[in-house]
Formats: C-alpha cells, sequence, structure tokens
C-alpha cells in the first residue's frame, strides 16, 4: 500500500519527503486556497521537481468538458510526474469520463476524484482512469459506510482485472487512515496533521524517555572515571 500526502505545503511535503514515508502527493483547488497558493502551476512543478518520480496529482478547475481536455493537457506538459484530477461528473452532472477515457488514450495519467459510490468507481475503471479517488470522510458525513465502499471497490477492480488504483482521501483521523488502509485501499492519501498524529504516541514518548534516563543512569554508575 502506498501513502500519499494531502498538502501543497512546499515545508510539509519536504519534510515527509526526508522522513521517507510517502510516494506521492495529492491537491485540489481547496487544498491550494487553505495552504495560500496563488500561483498554482509554479507550485505544482515545485511539488513534481522535489518529489520525482513519485506522482503529483493537480486537478482541473472548469466546469467545461472541452476546457477541461486543454487544461489536463497543459496540466500534463509542466512535469514529467502529474496526474491529473478528473471529477467524475461536473458541477450540473454531466459525467467526465469521456474525457478521462481520451487522456488516458493519449497516455495522460488521469484520477477519478470526487468518487462516493461503487457505481461511480465502476464508471471510471470503464473509462480506464489509472487512479479513483474515493472521499472517505465525506461518504460518512452522508451516513454512508466509507469502508464498506473501499472493500467493495478493491475487490471488485480485483475480480474483474482493472488496473485502476483506489487512492482513500478526505481523511479527517489516525481511525480514518488505518480502517481506510484494512479496507483494502491501494493508496490513502493523509494531511500532514493526521501523518503526525500516526507516528506520535504518549506512551511510547514515556517509554523513550526512560530509556534514555537509564542510559544515562548506566553512563553515570558504571563509566565514571
Ligand atoms: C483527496 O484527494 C481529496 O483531495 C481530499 O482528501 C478531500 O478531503 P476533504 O473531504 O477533507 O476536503
Amino acid at each position: 500500500m502506498e501513502i500519499f500526502l494531502d498538502s501543497a505545503d512546499i515545508n510539509e511535503i519536504q519534510k515527509w519527503t526526508d522522513l521517507g514515508v510517502i510516494d506521492g502527493v495529492t491537491t485540489n483547488p481547496s487544498i491550494m486556497l487553505k495552504d495560500g497558493v496563488c500561483d498554482t502551476e509554479n507550485r505544482i512543478k515545485e511539488i513534481a521537481n522535489l518529489v520525482f518520480p513519485c506522482p503529483v496529482f493537480t486537478q482541473v478547475t472548469t466546469d467545461n468538458i472541452s476546457e477541461m481536455l486543454l487544461q489536463a493537457h497543459h496540466f500534463n506538459m509542466l512535469a514529467e510526474n502529474i496526474v491529473v484530477k478528473i471529477p467524475q461528473i461536473n458541477q450540473n452532472g454531466v459525467p467526465c469520463y469521456g474525457v478521462m477515457r481520451q487522456l488516458e488514450n493519449c497516455g495522460v495519467k488521469v484520477n477519478a476524484t470526487a468518487t462516493l459510490s461503487v457505481a461511480q468507481l465502476m464508471m471510471a475503471a470503464k473509462a480506464g482512469v489509472s487512479y479513483i479517488s474515493v472521499f472517505a470522510g465525506r461518504i460518512s458525513d452522508e451516513g454512508g459506510d466509507a469502508n464498506k465502499v473501499i472493500s467493495d471497490s478493491t475487490l471488485w477492480l480485483k475480480r474483474w482485472e482493472y488496473k485502476s488504483k483506489v487512492i482513500v482521501g478526505s481523511i479527517r483521523s489516525v481511525g480514518d487512515a488505518v480502517s481506510a488502509a484494512l479496507a483494502g485501499a491501494h493508496v490513502v492519501t493523509i494531511p500532514p496533521i493526521i501523518l503526525t498524529k500516526m507516528a506520535d504516541h504518549r506512551y511510547t514518548r514515556e517509554t523513550v524517555r526512560h530509556f534514555i534516563a537509564d542510559a544515562e543512569k548506566t553512563a553515570e554508575m558504571f563509566c565514571r572515571g
């Protein structure tokens, strides 16, 4: 299973890359806004360069299907390791699968995003996308069973040998990240604050403090002069 960082914050991306635990970076327009990025194209190039050859995900920002295609090709030219996020449908419910299929046929890697059901996942898989983003937190927001959606999705893709990988996003807690991983997600994309919590444990800190104290006592007792 892979872990991606769900962030556009360069310092966080550098930090988690140096720690050696991330395999890619996902962004979306809301993350760009939250992280105060005004020149999104330059930020994507910067991230792509920093994490190369790991993939960097950037999302189209138009609701118009023909413009999506042009924008996706443009984003794809920014770096070798770009994956373009295309929503399942636009805001009027028009399916975007034709754009996904055309892009994948041209060698552009596509992530079908804002997926909230197994039915939508099947449609994107049929369109031949490389990745499908299932939004666990948003499924739960509406009373849905995110873990069931994730496990049904990965089982179905495997049974019929589709190439698409399931990225579980919209992770709001350590529990969400672990549940998604155990439900069979191929990738879990995690915000920096949750990754920090995943590493930490009160009792581990206390255990390490104890070891350090004992090492100091040993040095004092047996190694004096
Ligand atoms: C993942 O790719 C999405 O960009 C992101 O995780 C959505 O998260 P949210 O539902 O917390 O906004």
